[in-house]
């Protein structure tokens, strides 16, 4: 098939390198020339592990093309994917004007029946106001469809080749042969395409992200808990996990959940029951209670100093919302530096990926070419990213490169005994905190 991709960012890329990996004829579209002339050169300009692999193929093999002329871009094109930004108004609401201004575009240029897909995490209604949009100037049959995706960053190609199910919104017979057909080489392991209303497909994909990031939050407040009540969230994991109605996977206690989508999807949800006139109290506690647990070290680290980080240096692992991404967007380790820097501390920090997009935000801390580097005579270790690296360091090295032999772990990397052990002064998250000075 001839497929057109409109917006070349982390959706859009993998989308139009993973279709036309099996067999499309993919033309990706932008209206950012830098950009598209980057894609021509080879450059990808995004980290995500495996699409290197795939996207030079497919530009080697002719399949995947770039321009910035949408014209051109979807000339011959029996599918045109939208992939566009979909950012966060002031009001929580996601702002649709980048995917409107591109309907506007497509109305007077279709020149055969096309599907246009909503592939951008959008409201519930856009499909009809997409629809509306190129309405107004097409001459030629089209349908605009839902259609949802579920990547995560980091796993995006793995998820996108293999996806546990496909969504698609749309109530013309005609549109859902196409994407049966799009789709076909993606669910031959038996995996579901769920047809589905369009307000139910945009629906979908928000309940989705807003129950994970409600797993993660019930998680975490149960972590509080445990702190409270003595008894340890890994154990509580796995006792809970391994009864199949709950499922063992997004139950790992932590210091928030961040990235580009949960922040922003459970705002929009809450935004739209609000329009709506309903009062969706789950979300709001979800939005509530991660903000606080972003912070939640913090409190702990002043404690420890004495209440005063003046002339105190912390070195912190991990800058990433999660590992095997250079994205910081919402990332709990900016929040954390910010505060530590106004308390008057120094900061050291190392991440295998993240650190030239910090630069840019934060310059006035100190950059570290490896995690021990960021050790060398710092008085304590932060960390916020379960990078592989940071689970079974060197401790003896980390011992003697700290000036005290203390951690505070946003992602629960060490095994309890282990740290007693090895006399760390120890804090995670919903666990016993080990040779806390006070009590010693
Ligand atoms: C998410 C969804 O998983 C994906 O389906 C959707 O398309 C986009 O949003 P992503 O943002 O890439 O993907 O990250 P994900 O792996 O889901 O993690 C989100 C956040 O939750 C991270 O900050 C992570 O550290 C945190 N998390 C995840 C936890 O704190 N605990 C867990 O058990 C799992």
């Amino acid at each position: 098939m001839k497929l057109a991709v409109v917006g070349t960012g982390y959706v859009g890329l993998v989308t139009g390198t993973c279709f036309a990996e099996t067999g499309n004829q993919v033309t990706c579209v932008d209206i950012d020339v830098n950009k598209i002339e980057r894609l021509k050169k080879g450059e990808i300009p995004i980290f995500e592990p495996g699409l290197d692999v795939l996207f030079d193929r497919n530009v080697a093999e002719g399949r995947l093309t770039f321009t910035t002329d949408l014209k051109a871009g979807i000339e011959g094109a029996e599918v045109i994917f939208l992939a566009l930004p979909t950012p966060p108004g002031e009001d929580g609401s996601a702002d649709l004007k980048y995917i409107l201004k591109v309907a506007d575009d497509l109305g007077p240029i279709l020149s055969q029946y096309t599907v246009i897909i909503d592939k951008s995490t959008v409201p519930v209604g856009t499909a009809e106001k997409v629809q509306a949009a190129i309405a107004k100037n097409a001459t030629i049959d089209f349908d605009v469809v839902s259609n949802p995706e579920f990547l995560r960053e980091g796993v995006a190609v793995e998820d996108f080749m293999k996806p546990d199910r496909v969504v698609v919104g749309t109530t013309s017979a005609k549109a859902q042969k196409v994407m049966e057909k799009l789709y076909a080489p993606l669910v031959r392991q038996g995996n579901p395409v769920i047809f589905m209303d369009e307000r139910s497909a945009e629906m979908t994909k928000y309940a989705a992200n807003s129950f994970l990031a409600l797993k993660i939050t019930f998680m975490n407040e149960v972590a509080n808990l445990c702190e409270l009540v003595g008894a340890n969230v890994d154990d509580i994991r796995r006792g809970i996990g391994t009864d199949s109605r709950i499922g063992n996977r997004f139950l790992f206690a932590g210091i928030g959940y961040g990235g580009s989508c949960f922040p922003k999807d459970v705002q929009a949800l809450a935004k739209t029951s609000d329009d709506y006139g309903y009062d969706f109290r789950t979300l709001k506690s979800v939005m509530a209670v991660n903000d606080d647990q972003k912070k939640k070290l913090l409190p702990i680290v002043h404690e420890y100093f004495d209440g005063s980080l003046a002339g105190k240096t912390i070195a912190v692992w991990g800058l990433a919302f999660k590992p095997y991404t250079d994205d910081i967007r919402e990332a709990p380790a900016l929040e954390n530096i910010k505060a530590l820097l106004e308390a008057g501390a120094k900061v050291t920090v190392y991440d295998p990926e993240a650190m030239e997009n910090v630069k840019r935000l934060i310059p006035e801390i100190t950059y570290c070419h490896t995690a021990y580097a960021a050790l060398d005579d710092a008085d304590a270790l932060m960390i916020f990213t379960e990078w592989p690296q940071f689970r079974t360091p060197d401790f003896t090295k980390m011992g003697k490169l700290l000036k005290e032999k203390v951690i505070f772990d946003g992602r629960n990397l060490y095994e309890l005994d282990q740290m007693r052990d090895l006399g760390f002064t120890y804090y995670s998250i919903g666990r016993e905190a080990l040779n806390v000075p006070a009590l010693a």
